[in-house]
């Protein structure tokens, strides 16, 4: 990227924790909220990723794939695509086997991490235990003198989720995450699947550059021209920059989760590429 081009972007966030801690309850109050602020008409669809306005006004970007399988996959690609790890912890429950995967995970792929302490409207919770257990793995978090943030919060309720989206947007600046959207868009495919009425659809997580209607693209083994983009409320969009999903579809095939996806100058250098690789 030309360094006078580039621009702020929105974070892109993977939650993950242990089994039933409520890693989808977060992702699906967090979207489902958004929803219902924003404009009525389309049908809300989960489409691997979803884009988010916090209270602030700036924008988060949530995969909506949790759990650390589908991270360890993409990263197996060579696909980054995490920002920032929201590792979840149940307040009534305890530090889990797959609590502590996930911390791995997140460090070893440089990911920093802010903990949210989900379930505090049960009888039950006790976040100070958590604390004190995360403590015993060396996440200290900032009330307690260490460098993690921490958040209570109920992913039924709604209480205190603003707030982790906050601190989240605070561990993005420190970031200082910037990309140029003024060129050809790279991306990274979320998921993709054949769907009976709409041919492949493929979800794509844009990461520099502008993707549009009309594009030309190579993705994997499949290209094709971008039909028709749609958001994860089914808003139909002519254009995505960086750090936006978007619903493609066009493709002639379905790429893998991890696969990059970026634009070609030609349909038959994308063709030639994409056949290429067919035969390897
Ligand atoms: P897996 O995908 O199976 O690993 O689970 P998960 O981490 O996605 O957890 P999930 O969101 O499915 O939540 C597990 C259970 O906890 C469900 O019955 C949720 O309704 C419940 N739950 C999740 N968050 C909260 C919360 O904040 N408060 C309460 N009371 N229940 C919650
Ligand atoms: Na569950
Ligand atoms: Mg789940």
């Amino acid at each position: 990227d030309d360094p006078e081009d580039l621009r702020d972007r929105a974070p892109i966030v993977t939650i993950m924790g242990h089994v039933d801690h409520g890693k989808t309850s977060l992702l699906d109050y967090i979207r489902d909220a958004s929803v219902a602020k924003g404009e009525a008409g389309g049908i809300t669809q989960h489409i691997g990723a979803y884009e988010v306005k916090t209270q602030s006004g700036k924008p988060v970007t949530f995969l909506d794939t949790p759990g650390h399988e589908a991270f360890t996959a993409m990263r197996a690609r060579g696909a980054k695509v995490t920002d920032i790890a929201i590792i979840v912890v149940a307040a009534d429950d305890s530090v889990m086997p797959q609590t502590k995967e996930a911390i791995n995970h997140a460090q070893a792929a440089g990911v920093p991490i802010v903990i949210a302490l989900n379930k505090i409207d049960k009888p039950g919770a006790n976040p100070d235990k958590v604390r004190e257990e995360l403590s015993g793995i060396n996440i200290l978090v900032e009330e307690w003198g260490g460098k993690y943030q921490s958040q209570e919060v109920s992913a039924k309720t709604g209480v205190g989720i603003d707030d982790l989206l906050e601190k989240v947007l605070l561990e993005a600046e420190l970031l200082e995450l910037k990309a140029n959207p003024d060129r050809n868009a790279v991306g990274t495919v979320i998921e993709a699947s054949l769907d009976k009425g709409r041919g492949y659809v493929t979800t794509v997580l844009v990461q520099t550059g502008t993707l549009q209607v009309g594009d030309i693209v190579l993705a994997g083994p499949h290209y094709g021209r971008v039909k028709a983009m749609t958001d994860h409320r089914g808003k139909k969009m002519k254009k995505a920059g960086p750090a936006t999903p978007v619903q493609v579809l066009g493709l002639t095939g379905a790429p893998q989760a991890g696969d990059k996806i970026v634009v070609m100058d030609t349909e038959r250098d994308a063709r030639e590429l994409a056949t290429q690789r067919q035969q390897l």
